[in-house]
């Protein structure tokens, strides 16, 4: 065995042999009000909760300590924005100044310890500060994609009734201006609870009024609070306490609310950054994603600042801002050491400059590593990606729900052989095992359902917010003892993971993740809509994007082509421009099992253009016909 092998394989049968020392060696790691009394309790919560009793605060650890410790002048944040031309950084003081005049703003708007505040904000300087303001002062905040559509927001300010919420007068996608304002008034028309109040910083590129009594001007608000010398303090919380809720997509059109504690989440995102990522303290680190994601969550904002690094804030996107070299030159502008993101981001300049050209313009010396997650990396893309930087392309493997990989390749222990097409090997923490339906677990080759063995290392999901039921039976329940990832997959005989898709109804579009059922929710609304089917089908850029199937009701009032256009409409309003709904086709029937199923399988593969078997039980076998014939496309039935 290689070096690193070994090191990686004793690191990882430590972790799960004495979870307890070393996740307590971990977490010295970072500055505590008060350790905690176990670093690991099995009576609280549904399996377990990590640093009981602990006492900290998450922005003291991600910007006063690095202040205290001869980082004050070293940037904290890089803000570049092709989209609107403008490259600022912040350093650690700066920033520091910052979160403690907007912390101070919060309280005087009667916000404290435990309420929530929704961020709904484009990918500026301000987003960030104001995640790190509620860290402070102990809030809890709920950021929103930029990208949902009203009736998402209102969705998640019912969820979490938050005191205040963070927006914007604009984001700026590439050709267009995103007015927020008009998105945030409807999605609290719409929304049962009221919050108290908004601040909402007015953008050049597009300045909205603002409504009297509720609203606020960021830029005034923080003018006063830096005149007057308001600092708000790092409040004391608990290390279990929650230091935010990201919704993301359930099974259905209502979200899921994952909550992250405090104490567990830094102490092992600590860990990733050399441990996982490779990179020290003081470098300069880039996580090319949104901050409405996990990944921008953990990887833009407390990761790299828990560790001390530079981290790249980019609003802008990998091509036509203003080519496909965009990611080159902000890599040797700013020195970046290692860069996380989707695969979706390097499929898009593959096509654009497939000889990798526009690469050569650049001096990368100081970049390393590449890392992409977020959705399935598929081996032409990673090879792509290696043999044009010659340097490690890292695949791993998360969600939402565990806030860290799950599965990767452990860079600062040593790097093993990639294997494009696996996310390689199980993190400390994680015993990742195969299973069959009846949670036992398969032989190496064999694809099964991903499930992780209880307790889960610190920083995965404690609950789901408020409602602790959903969570249990969302994910502990079908496999006693474990977690379930609804991701299926294999291992290999090395014990790679190898992780192949969902197993619910949820589609990984642009490494963004979205419910079909949700979806459907919508076109089922329709008027003129019998019957409904979306599913996600194979893109070569997006890796899938979702398309609607429709039966009309007899006598319907509108024509086909009204139908699907309006369907397409609907989506674009009520989930919002991320969801890249744009193709939906009427069918006479969808196909079914005799007991009513919708053979989503085959009509899946059909449209993915790949060999299909007709089920033994379907009802009308012409129904598939129907399919072939709606999406103009041909693919063989296997004999
Ligand atoms: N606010 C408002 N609208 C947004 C938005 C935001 N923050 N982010 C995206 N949108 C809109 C886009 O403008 C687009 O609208 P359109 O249908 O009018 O063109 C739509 O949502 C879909 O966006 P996206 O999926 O980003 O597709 P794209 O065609 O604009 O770009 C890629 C394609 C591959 C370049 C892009 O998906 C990308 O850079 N992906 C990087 C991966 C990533 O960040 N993943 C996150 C998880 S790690
Ligand atoms: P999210 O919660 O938005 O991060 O999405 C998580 C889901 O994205 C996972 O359950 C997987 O289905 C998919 N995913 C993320 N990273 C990978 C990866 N490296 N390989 C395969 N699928 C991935």
């Amino acid at each position: 065995m290689s070096d690193a092998k070994t090191r990686y394989a004793e690191i990882h049968e430590r972790s799960l042999r004495d979870p307890q020392g070393f996740w307590g060696e971990a977490a010295r790691e970072i500055d505590w009000f008060e350790p905690a009394k176990k670093v690991f309790d099995p009576s609280m919560g549904i399996y377990g909760r990590w640093f009981a009793g602990g006492v900290v605060n998450t922005c003291f650890n991600a910007v006063d300590r690095h202040v205290k410790n001869g980082r004050a002048n070293q940037p904290a944040i890089i803000y570049d924005s092709p989209l609107t031309d403008k490259i600022t950084s912040l350093t650690y003081a700066e920033l520091q100044r910052e979160v403690e005049a907007l912390g101070a703003v919060m309280q005087d708007l009667g916000v404290t310890k435990g309420d929530r505040v929704v961020i709904y904000m484009p990918m500026v300087p301000e987003a960030p500060i104001a995640m790190l303001a509620c860290a402070r002062i102990g809030a809890i905040h709920s950021v929103v994609f930029g990208g949902f559509a009203s009736k998402e927001l209102a969705t998640r300010i019912d969820d979490a009734k938050p005191k205040l919420v963070f927006s914007a007068s604009c984001g700026v996608e590439p050709g267009r201006i995103v007015q927020y304002k008009p998105l945030l008034d409807e999605a609290i028309r719409l929304a049962s609870f009221k919050p108290d109040a908004c601040i909402i910083l007015q953008r050049p590129q597009h300045e909205c009024d603002l409504t009297a009594g509720r609203d606020h001007d960021w830029a005034s608000l923080r003018q006063k609070a830096l005149d007057a010398g308001k600092r708000a303090d790092c409040v004391p919380v608990l290390a279990t306490d929650p230091l935010y809720i990201l919704y993301t997509s359930g099974t259905t059109g209502v979200p899921k609310g994952v909550v992250r504690d405090n104490g567990g989440h830094m102490v092992a995102l600590k860990w990733s950054m050399f441990n996982h990522y490779g990179v020290e303290p003081g470098e300069v680190w880039w996580s090319a994603s949104d901050i409405g994601w996990v990944v921008g969550h953990s990887y833009i904002v407390y990761g790299p600042l828990f560790h001390g690094n530079t981290t790249i804030l980019y609003e802008g996107k990998p091509i036509g801002t203003p080519d496909a070299g965009a990611f080159w030159r902000v890599i040797s502008q700013h020195k970046v050491a290692a860069l996380f993101t989707a695969p979706t981001a390097f499929r898009a300049i593959k096509k654009e400059d497939p000889d990798g050209a526009l690469m050569k313009k650049y001096d990368l010396s100081c970049f390393r590593t590449l890392f992409l997650a977020g959705e399935r990396a598929d081996p032409p893309t990673v090879e792509w990606a290696q043999a044009r930087l010659q340097r490690p392309v890292i695949d791993h493997w998360w969600q939402t729900e565990t806030g860290w990989a799950i599965v990767g390749n452990p860079v600062g222990i040593g790097v093993l052989p990639v294997k494009p097409g696996s996310a390689t090997v199980p993190m400390p923490g994680y015993q990742v095992d195969i299973v069959d339906e009846a949670a036992k677990p398969v032989p190496a080759g064999t694809t099964g359902s991903i499930v992780v063995k209880l307790p889960l290392p610190p920083s995965c999901l404690p609950t789901l917010w408020q409602q602790e039921d959903r969570c249990r039976e969302a994910y502990f329940s079908e496999f006693p003892g474990y977690y379930k990832t609804s991701d299926a997959g294999y291992k290999d005989d090395d014990g790679y993971v190898f992780v192949m898709g969902r197993t619910d109804d949820i589609i990984n579009v642009a490494g963004h993740r979205l419910s079909t059922g949700g979806m459907e929710e919508i076109l089922a609304s329709h008027p003129d809509v019998a019957e409904c089917a979306v599913l996600g089908i194979k893109d070569d850029l997006k890796g899938e994007i979702p398309c609607g199937f429709l039966v009309l009701k007899s006598g319907a009032a509108r024509g086909a082509n009204e139908v699907e256009s309006e369907v397409v409409g609907m989506v674009r309003d009520k989930i919002g421009p991320v969801a890249a709904f744009k193709r939906a086709v009427i069918v006479p029937r969808l196909p079914k099992t005799r007991s009513g199923k919708i053979l989503r399988g085959t009509m899946k593969k059909i449209a993915d253009g790949e060999p299909w078997t007709m089920p033994a039980t379907i009802e009308d076998p012409k129904a598939l016909d129907d399919i072939s014939t709606a999406l103009q496309v041909k693919t063989p039935e296997k004999a």
